[in-house]
């Protein structure tokens, strides 16, 4: 796991885009996506270039359960507004939040997986240390499934909403298993409020009680963090 500390969050968010940037270009073609506050830098700075997806595809990490894309605040509509709209991929896949058969769209999703191996994958990481909405105690080999999110990712999100009874409190999730699988994984986490998190990840051991410190099994993970976020690390 390699970790950059930047001044603030665009430029780790720049640095995110030249790795972007450099897989595009040596034949990358499918790129998993976050969704949230995160990478929103990030796909400011992919609109504005001039890089082109028309040929590539992008997998979605995870959706709420019960919100159609059109409603906005699905991670369909957050995709679209932040970057599919100013850039076309040539497919995008999201699980579809408002599925009647749960199961079926759990298997469609884990094909689109399988037959779409993602070559680099962007993710976030929430105050509790999941990733994706893989919450504490996600097992470590699991695949796309319909996850309880936990009522810290429930506050967390709720700036979002109405109110906290307008948060899902179901998801879509790619499984921590699948996003293993990723050629080479872009961690970026921004904030005080990440900093426990990071310092979990990075020092502590890998335990499914910190999602994310996983990654530490992974042997292509960069970790992108402004100096907040990066606050309660050893500075060594
Ligand atoms: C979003 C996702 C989540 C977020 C995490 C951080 O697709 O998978 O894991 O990355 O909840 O959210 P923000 O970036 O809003 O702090």
């Amino acid at each position: 796991m390699n970790i950059f500390v930047f001044e603030t969050s665009l430029e780790a968010s720049q640095y995110a885009y030249d790795l972007v940037a450099k897989a595009l270009e040596s034949g990358a073609s499918t790129f998993g996506l976050a969704t949230g506050s995160t990478p929103e830098e990030l796909y400011s700075i992919i609109r504005d270039s001039d890089l082109d997806f028309t040929d590539a595809k992008a997998v979605n990490l995870d959706e709420y359960y019960g919100l159609p894309a059109d409603n906005d605040q699905s991670y369909a509509y957050f995709m679209k507004k932040h970057l599919f709209d100013a850039k076309p991929f040539a497919q995008t896949h999201i699980p579809n939040g408002t599925a009647t058969d749960v199961e079926k769209e759990i298997e469609d999703y884990n094909t689109i997986l399988s037959e779409n191996p993602v070559d680099l994958q962007i993710l976030g990481i929430g105050s509790n240390g999941h990733i994706g909405f893989n919450e504490q105690g996600s097992p470590f080999d699991s695949k796309t499934r319909l996850v309880d999110l936990t009522d810290e990712t429930i506050q967390a999100n709720k700036r979002n909403f109405e109110s906290e009874a307008d948060v899902p409190k179901k998801a879509f999730s790619m499984g921590i298993g699948s996003i293993l699988e990723s050629k080479q994984i872009v961690l970026m986490a921004f904030g005080e409020n990440k900093a426990k998190a990071v310092k979990e990840t990075v020092h502590g051991e890998v335990t499914p009680n910190v999602p994310a410190s996983v990654l530490k099994n992974h042997s292509n993970t960069v970790i992108l963090l402004d100096k907040a976020a990066a606050s309660q690390l050893d500075p060594s």
